[in-house]
């Protein structure tokens, strides 16, 4: 009997044989198109508002020489050369002599600048406020309040923008002496006022006033005015980085010889001219001349070291002797030779060498 297969079982037996042997899945077709947008979420919180770019680096930090003019001038003071920072960066000192310790007693009161290990001497951040806004408003000066001075608590001066200067260049105390009172002693060679007596001398006080042939009237001259600050003849327009503007000089060299700066004498409203520079009216040579007279007396009188040293000789001595000293030592180191202020200066230096004159002679 033939085999018979059932017609059902074949069509599987065909099925399973053409699944064993499937061909490679042919190419994806084109995709479909987009669909359409969903709907817009809602919006997010506000961020915090950005730095405006435009106004504050590049109000300062800009493509002109405004910052490095200044930069070369500074880099020709003495505040930048004068090495001094060094040697005052101690109690005592640093409050004038360094960048930390002005900032310590601007913020703390005299006294408070100590020595610090990476000390700076006077730069752009110790007047200005470079770098506290970040804004032009930072080239605003630290320091401009009338100044209570050291040496008499109470009393102020005020030179305007040479506040700040008279900050620092003023004098340091010498305890009490009163003209015919009791002896006093001078304790070191280093006694006195100290280097920049200034503030005072411009101030029109300070100084001994000994009865004599000139009245006194004490005070400020129209250069210690709060209008004509320090810097309106320090800081007036100057030759190069030698005088003038951020060098702080009075004096330039050209061709081998001094010349002064006087841009800022001629000020307008100020002096016409200066055909003797800063010996207007011959101030420079009288003042000169006074201080070599009294420096005889007081050698004489045995307070002063021999020439050309003007150093004082320790010991102790009459009031009056130590206080013609002071005056001596203060007006030399003001170191305007009576330019800071004229009737003053050459008042009680007058009536300074008739009293020392007295005493050698008695
Ligand atoms: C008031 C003007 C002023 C503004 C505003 C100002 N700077 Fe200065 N910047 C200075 C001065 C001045 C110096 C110091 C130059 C020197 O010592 O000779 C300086 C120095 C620098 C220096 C050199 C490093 C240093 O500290 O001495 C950098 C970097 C600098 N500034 C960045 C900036 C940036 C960034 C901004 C804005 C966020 C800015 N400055 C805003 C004035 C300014
Ligand atoms: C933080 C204290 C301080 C301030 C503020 C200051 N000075 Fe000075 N100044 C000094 C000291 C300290 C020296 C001496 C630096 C040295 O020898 O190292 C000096 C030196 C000078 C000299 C050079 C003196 C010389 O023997 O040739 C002049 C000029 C001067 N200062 C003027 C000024 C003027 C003007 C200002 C104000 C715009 C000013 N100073 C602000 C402390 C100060
Ligand atoms: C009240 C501020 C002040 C104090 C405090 C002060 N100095 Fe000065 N000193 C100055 C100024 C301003 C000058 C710059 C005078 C100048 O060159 O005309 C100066 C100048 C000097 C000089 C240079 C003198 C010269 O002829 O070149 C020396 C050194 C010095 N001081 C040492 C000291 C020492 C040390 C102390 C602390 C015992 C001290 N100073 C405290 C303000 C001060
Ligand atoms: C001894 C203090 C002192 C130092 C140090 C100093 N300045 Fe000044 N600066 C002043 C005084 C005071 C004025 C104002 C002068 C005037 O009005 O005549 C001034 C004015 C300026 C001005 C003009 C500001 C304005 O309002 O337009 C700029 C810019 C300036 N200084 C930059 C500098 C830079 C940069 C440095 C450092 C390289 C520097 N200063 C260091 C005292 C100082
Ligand atoms: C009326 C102009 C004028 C004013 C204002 C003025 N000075 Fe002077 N200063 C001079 C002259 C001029 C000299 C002497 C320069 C010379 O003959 O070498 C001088 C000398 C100095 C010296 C000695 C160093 C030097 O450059 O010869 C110092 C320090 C000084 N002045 C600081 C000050 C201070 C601080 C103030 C403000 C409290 C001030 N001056 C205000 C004109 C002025």
């Amino acid at each position: 009997m033939k085999k018979r297969i059932p017609l059902l079982a074949g069509a599987a037996l065909l099925a399973f044989a053409l699944a064993g042997c499937e061909g490679p899945m042919g190419p994806s077709g084109p995709a479909g198109a987009t669909g359409a947008a969903g709907p817009t979420g809602p919006a997010g919180p506000a961020g915090p508002a950005g730095k405006d770019g435009n106004s504050t680096c590049v109000q300062c930090h800009v493509n002109d020489t405004e910052m490095f003019a200044r930069e070369m001038e500074y880099e020709g003071s003495v505040h930048f050369n004068g090495g001094n920072y060094a040697y005052g960066n101690r109690s005592g000192c640093a409050d004038c002599h360094t960048h930390q310790g002005f900032l310590a007693r601007l913020a703390g009161g005299w006294g408070a600048g100590t020595a610090v290990d990476d000390p700076a001497p006077q730069n752009c951040r110790t007047c200005h406020h470079i770098h506290e806004t970040y804004t032009r408003a930072d080239y605003a000066l630290r320091a401009q309040d009338p100044v209570d001075l050291l040496r008499f608590p109470g009393t102020t001066v005020d030179f305007g923008k040479g506040n700040l200067c008279a900050s620092c260049h003023q004098q340091r105390d010498v305890g009490t002496i009163t003209l015919g009172g009791p002896d006093v002693a001078i304790t070191s060679t280093h006694y006195g006022t100290h280097h920049s007596p200034v503030a005072e001398v411009m101030g029109g006080l300070g100084l001994f006033e000994f009865p004599g042939s000139q009245t006194i009237a004490g005070g400020p001259f129209i250069h210690g005015s709060s209008t004509v600050g320090c810097p309106t003849c320090h800081m007036a327009a100057g030759y190069g980085n030698e005088a003038g503007g951020h060098t702080l000089n009075m004096t330039y060299e050209e061709h081998g010889s001094e010349v002064d700066n006087t841009t800022g004498c001629m000020t307008s409203g100020c002096h016409s001219s200066m055909p003797d520079g800063f010996n207007q009216g011959h101030i420079q040579s009288q003042v000169t001349n006074q201080l070599d007279s009294l420096a005889v007396l007081l050698r004489k009188l045995g307070a002063m070291s021999p020439a050309p040293s003007t150093s004082p000789i320790p010991g102790t001595y009459k009031a009056d002797i130590v206080a013609g000293y002071i005056n001596f030592q203060t007006v030399n180191e003001d170191k305007s030779e009576g330019v800071h202020n004229p009737p003053y200066i050459t008042q009680v230096l007058q009536n300074t060498i008739e009293a020392m004159g007295a005493l050698v002679g008695g």
